[in-house]
């Protein structure tokens, strides 16, 4: 049985680079158009499974062209692929944009994500009940979300979610997160959307306000600023090594993945946010999502 089973999307990411992003109604010029292997869940897994850890991914793609170089680093990194669907729908496409700055936009089509739904879950019942932890994002449908968090609670399993994006979920569901993990942005979403929402981006205040509404724990990243970690215990600071960023997509996910891989490991929830932060900035240094992520053995940036 894997430790770690991810439920979530798969993609194929078409990557281009422009010198600035264009304006509404405008075409630019730009270089890239490679597709490489993405999606929220599917970068998790792989950043888990690189670092060591057991992973199995619950997902779907299409039989289209984009499910072979969308699986391609999950099957080499051992993830187990069995809960994953050959579905009629194309495989999700993301199409990202970089600019000279290393700022990115995403254009996500959910495709064959989006028939990762409660029958679909439900059909991954017992890998999902045999879990110590199960990772979930945003990029599946809510029904998918609720299943999957039902399953893992009635069989105790740790539920550790990273809402991005921020989708409507079912509110029981959401707060069994434990931890939530968000960027600023996103905490301040799912507060509004837990009807608790507060006039601030201040991270202290946005965990205080995320553990108010009922969440055990909370893990916040910050980008260059690191990240924070509170719960009963208290709140934690966790620095981030300072990088030359060369390009930042799926770093988030490469910190995701690695805290749940150092969880599983026996790390405590600081210690392992520690270490993530650490993979997030070396995911940072290199091209691409998955591509970019370390394998037990590589020099990961020190704070
Ligand atoms: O977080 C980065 C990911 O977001 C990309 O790989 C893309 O597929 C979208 O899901």
């Amino acid at each position: 049985m894997s430790k770690i089973v991810v439920v979530g999307s798969i993609n194929a990411d078409l990557n281009t680079r422009v010198a600035r992003h264009p304006q509404p109604g405008e075409t630019l010029m730009a270089t890239g158009g490679g597709i490489t292997a993405g999606g929220k869940g599917a970068n998790q897994a792989v950043a888990a499974a690189r670092l060591g850890a057991e992973v199995a991914m619950v997902g779907a793609v299409g039989r289209d062209a984009y499910a072979a170089p969308a699986t391609e680093l999950l099957r080499d990194a051992g993830v187990d692929l069995a809960a994953v669907a050959e579905t009629d729908e194309t495989t999700g496409l993301a199409v990202i944009t970089v600019d000279a700055a290393g700022e990115n936009t995403i254009l996500v089509v959910a495709g064959a994500n989006g028939t990762v739904d409660a029958a679909a879950v439900e059909k991954a019942r017992d890998l999902i009940a045999g879990a110590e932890v199960v990772l979930l994002q945003g990029e599946i449908p809510a029904e998918g979300f609720a299943a999957a968090v039902a399953i893992a609670r009635e069989a105790g399993v740790r539920v550790v979610v990273n809402l991005a994006p921020v989708i409507e979920v079912d509110r029981d569901a959401l707060l069994a997160a434990d931890p939530l993990m968000a960027n600023e942005h996103e905490a301040g979403l799912i507060l509004d959307q837990l009807g608790a929402g507060i006039d601030s981006e201040d991270p202290g205040r946005l965990a205080a306000a995320l553990l108010e509404v009922g969440f055990p724990s909370v893990l916040l990243t910050l980008g260059a600023a690191g990240a924070m970690v509170a719960d009963a215990e208290g709140t934690t600071a966790i620095p981030t090594p300072r990088i030359e960023a060369v390009d930042t997509v799926g770093a988030g996910d490469a910190f995701a993945g690695a805290y749940v891989a150092r969880l599983v490991a026996g790390d405590t929830i600081r210690d392992a946010a520690r270490y993530a932060a650490r993979v997030g900035a070396f995911a940072a240094t290199g091209r691409g999502a998955q591509a970019s992520y370390p394998r037990v053995g590589d020099a990961l940036p020190e704070v």
